[in-house]
């Protein structure tokens, strides 16, 4: 079955789906991307994803290229087309194409491209049942990522030194040992019964799967403190996790040389996962 992408309108074979080299988001990252999870055939909390693209762009001051409503019709048919059942759908908007020159062109439209993935569901039990490896590593990114930007040099780095090391995720340490979040991910652990997970600010990004999870344990009344943790918590944390559009909520079963609760996924893992799945909205 061939692949079929959004470019600018159009609908193209993956292998032709080509953008000008002068693209801004090629020569600076200027731009914005989401990514919506797909669970059979519909999409995630649409309304969360879609309203943190549109300030992402205000931030940026790039204006959507196509109206609010459109975005779901396209990313309704990529799921269609594609014939997607588990997956996500990739969205991108970059300032547009332009001879190179840092101030804004004056004329030019936004570059917008979605792609579809399929991911089994397999995969994500295979994972969620064995649990994930996290390695920490510096915080070196910028000052904005509350902003969701194609600027992903740190964590791009930040993943393979991760991989590198036999882990699936990093946990990104500020300039005073707390933890931000994932390289792409949200970050949480569980400590005598409570979890704990940065609070909002610029510079965590403010995870839409994050906010499903938090409206989840608030139904069941699982305990939740929006706090700063550090290595030293972790020492003494029972369980840990991490969430993200493509992960949902993910088991951590090591953070560096530590081993969490006794290396396995522990009790609150499913919980998690139920209250998280009880919360999300497919449309
Ligand atoms: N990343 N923090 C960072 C830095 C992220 O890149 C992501 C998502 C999250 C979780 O946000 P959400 O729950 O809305 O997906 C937190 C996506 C999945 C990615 O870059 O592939």
């Amino acid at each position: 079955m061939s692949r079929l992408t959004y470019v600018n309108g159009k609908y193209h074979e993956y292998k032709d789906s080509l953008v000008h080299i002068e693209d801004r988001g090629y020569q600076f990252a200027d731009g914005v991307y989401e990514v919506f999870g797909i669970i059979n055939k519909k999409i995630v909390d649409y309304e969360g994803h879609i309203n943190r693209l549109f300030r992402s762009l205000k931030e940026i001051r790039i204006s959507s290229p196509i109206n609010k409503s459109s975005y779901y019709f396209h990313i309704k048919k990529l799921i269609k087309i594609n014939r997607i059942v588990d997956g996500l759908v990739y969205l991108q908007i970059t300032r547009g194409v332009a001879e190179r020159d840092f101030k804004f062109p004056v004329k030019t439209k936004p570059s917008l491209v979605m792609i579809a993935k399929s991911i089994s569901k397999k995969t994500y039990e295979d994972n969620f049942n064995k649990g994930i490896k996290i390695k920490t590593i510096k915080d070196l990114r910028w000052k904005r990522v509350d902003i969701k930007t194609i600027n992903l040099l740190a964590p791009v780095l930040a993943k393979q030194e991760a991989a590198e090391h036999s882990c699936q995720e990093a946990w990104l340490i500020d300039e005073d040992g707390f933890i931000t979040e994932g390289s792409s991910s949200t970050a949480w652990i569980l400590k005598k019964n409570i979890l704990y997970t940065t609070p909002l600010s610029n510079s965590i990004l403010n995870g839409i799967t994050r906010q499903t999870l938090i409206k989840g344990l608030n139904k069941k009344k699982l305990k939740l403190i929006e706090k700063k943790f550090n290595m030293k918590d972790i020492k003494d944390a029972d369980e840990a996790f991490i969430t993200s559009a493509t992960q949902y909520v993910m088991p951590v079963i090591r953070v560096d040389n530590l081993k969490i609760g006794n290396g396995k996924i522990g009790k609150y893992a499913n919980l998690f996962r139920k209250a998280y799945m009880e919360a999300v909205k497919l449309s």
